[in-house]
């Protein structure tokens, strides 16, 4: 069976129906696995993902009360009370919305001088747990998955990297005249496709280019998101404009 074979599942649909379809199958795993462990990721695409998912914990149908999560990456040099800061995000977003407890929530610190020692701490933390059960991701325009550049190779794991410069341009939004962030620390890529499941989930027409080559063109490291197809259970949902 060739690659392209094995490449699981697309699901195409309405804008705002991505978000919905993603928190339905997340909760519904939570469901099924209240100790589940998840890999959560941040980003414009992932609001409307979050306030879903919310909403299946405000109904009682979920609790997070034993849920474990790991987020992706974290900017360097940058305190995780800062707004900026993907901590913050989470914490906006989903932490401060549900009954997670602060114990089971995972982050990479940015804020560290030994940035080799924080990463190893967490590859480890991931390993003792058991692994990611199900991992969320976003794709930035570039292909990266993560703060996996183009370049980055299928075996990376956690660690320091610099965020190119249309990375650092599309950042520069959230920074607002702020200095804007020129390294992260993130999972690598073989730590995101050890996770058993992965849903990647892609909204509008500025990700349409790199959607085409991530689910058609060649598998190669300069569109990390092309490793995905090698992931054994993997779910992509975009959206109609993503998927022109
Ligand atoms: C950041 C994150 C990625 C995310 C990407 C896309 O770069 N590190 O994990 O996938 O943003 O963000 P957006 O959804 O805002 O396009």
């Amino acid at each position: 069976m060739s690659v392209e074979e094995q490449f699981t599942f697309l699901e195409v649909t309405k804008a705002e129906e991505v978000a919905k379809l993603a928190a339905k199958i997340v909760a519904n795993n939570i469901k099924e696995n209240p100790k589940i462990v998840l890999g959560l990721a941040t980003g414009n695409t992932m609001i409307s993902f979050y306030r879903e998912l919310v909403k299946y914990y405000k109904k009682g149908f979920i609790s997070f009360s034993r849920v474990k999560t790991f987020n992706l990456d974290e900017y360097y040099g940058l305190d995780s009370k800062s707004k900026t800061s993907f901590r913050n995000f989470m914490n906006k977003n989903l932490f401060d919305k549900v009954d997670i407890k602060e114990k089971n929530i995972n982050f990479l610190d940015g804020d560290v001088k030994n940035f080799e020692k924080e990463c190893k701490r967490y590859e480890n933390k991931i390993k003792e747990v058991g692994g990611i059960n199900l991992q969320i991701l976003g794709i930035g325009v570039n292909g990266h998955i993560g703060f996996n550049e183009p370049g980055s190779s299928f075996t990376s794991v956690t660690r320091k990297v610099k965020l190119s410069q249309s990375t650092q341009k599309v950042n520069a939004k959230e920074f607002r005249g702020k200095e804007i962030p020129k390294y992260a620390l993130t999972m690598g890529i073989k730590t995101i496709l050890s996770a058993n499941k992965t849903i990647l989930l892609a909204i509008g027409g500025e990700k349409a280019r790199i959607i085409k080559k991530t689910l058609e063109g060649k598998i190669t490291k300069k569109v990390p998101a092309s490793v995905l197809r090698k992931h054994k259970n993997i779910l992509i949902i975009i959206d109609c404009k993503a998927g022109e």
